[in-house]
């Protein structure tokens, strides 16, 4: 009865990478029990998860070296295995909320978010890319397009476009405040996409800052986004607060691949009780004021839920 705050599986968005081919489960060693998943493995991994009450999913492209270069154009191709897996399960699971990655990193032979010229990042060159995948996959049947590039202006840009090509029932989720973070190491692990040069630091935020993630989040509210994203969740608690108090959208909170390496290593060692370590970390974003929170650990947190419910 006195209980503040609660997390079920609605409040879940689970995270998976996908690659070209057929019966292809290829682990990734620095996220252990996660792999790289081909459409029919990923197909019935949906099925698992949605059968233990989970209802949405993120997917991130791994991209064959042969198909990157500087200006991502294999991400909004015809022949793209991403945009086929989108269809793919939209199909099989029309239920399921499915978001997507926009970003030009796993396609971009420069392995950057935005468009690489002679070392410097061109935000604005940047934005006719960015519309055109989001396009391809509104395209597709996403339903919510998930801009994680940091560009300035995008999440107005892509929303013109959407509703252009006739897709305004297409949501948005910012990520909004993403500071340059060294725990996103394990996700440039499982898709290749590290930068070849150069770090993020110009387009993603300063750990240092708090009230610069503020005007991140009027901006994307003026540009029309849907929801507001902050990344990583656990080293930044008080930026989740700050904008649940102040901005008006629904705030997700993404807690990153580092972050989930770090608590699998510590339990792997028998260092930490895993079973009690997870729910408090998930629990400790949602006191925080994430509404929604996207994590690897989402089917092992609805495992946990079913095995306790079986117990009672
Ligand atoms: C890139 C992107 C990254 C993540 C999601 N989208 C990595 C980066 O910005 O380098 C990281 C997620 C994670 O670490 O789990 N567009």
């Amino acid at each position: 009865m006195v209980r503040e705050n609660w997390l079920g599986l609605e409040h879940l968005i689970y995270p998976f990478f996908v690659l070209d081919g057929e019966n292809q489960r290829i682990p990734i060693s620095s996220l252990p029990g996660l792999a790289r998943l081909s459409e029919d493995e990923l197909l019935k991994e949906v099925d698992e998860c949605m059968e233990l009450g989970l209802r949405s999913f993120v997917l991130f492209p791994a991209v064959e070296d042969q198909f990157k270069d500087q200006t991502a154009t294999y991400s909004y191709a015809d022949d793209n295995f991403y945009l086929r897996i989108i269809r793919a399960v939209k199909e099989r699971f029309p239920e399921a909320s499915l978001m997507s990655d926009v970003a030009m990193d796993p396609y971009s032979s420069d392995g950057h978010d935005g468009l690489v010229k002679d070392g410097q990042i061109l935000n604005d060159e940047t934005l006719p890319i960015l519309q055109r995948m989001s396009v391809a996959q509104a395209q597709a049947g996403i339903d919510i397009i998930g801009p994680s590039d940091m560009m300035d202006g995008r999440i107005e840009a892509i929303r013109v476009a959407l509703d252009e090509a006739g897709y305004d029932q297409t949501a948005i989720m910012s990520y909004c405040a993403k500071y340059a973070s060294a725990y996103y190491g394990p996700f440039r692990d499982a898709l290749d996409s590290a930068p070849k040069a150069g770090d993020k630091k110009t387009y993603q935020m300063d750990p240092a800052n708090k009230r610069e993630a503020l005007r991140e989040a009027l901006l994307d509210t003026e540009e029309g986004a849907d929801y507001l994203m902050v990344k990583p969740a656990l080293c930044y608690l008080d930026v989740i607060h700050v904008l649940k108090e102040n901005a008006e959208l629904p705030i997700t909170a993404y807690n990153v691949s580092g972050e989930y390496a770090m608590l699998k290593a510590a339990a792997q060692n028998g260092w930490l009780d895993y079973e009690k370590a997870m729910p408090e970390m998930l629990m400790s974003i949602r006191r925080a004021g994430a509404d929604g929170i996207l994590t690897y650990f989402a089917k092992e947190y609805a495992q946990l839920i079913q095995r306790d419910s079986a117990r009672r």
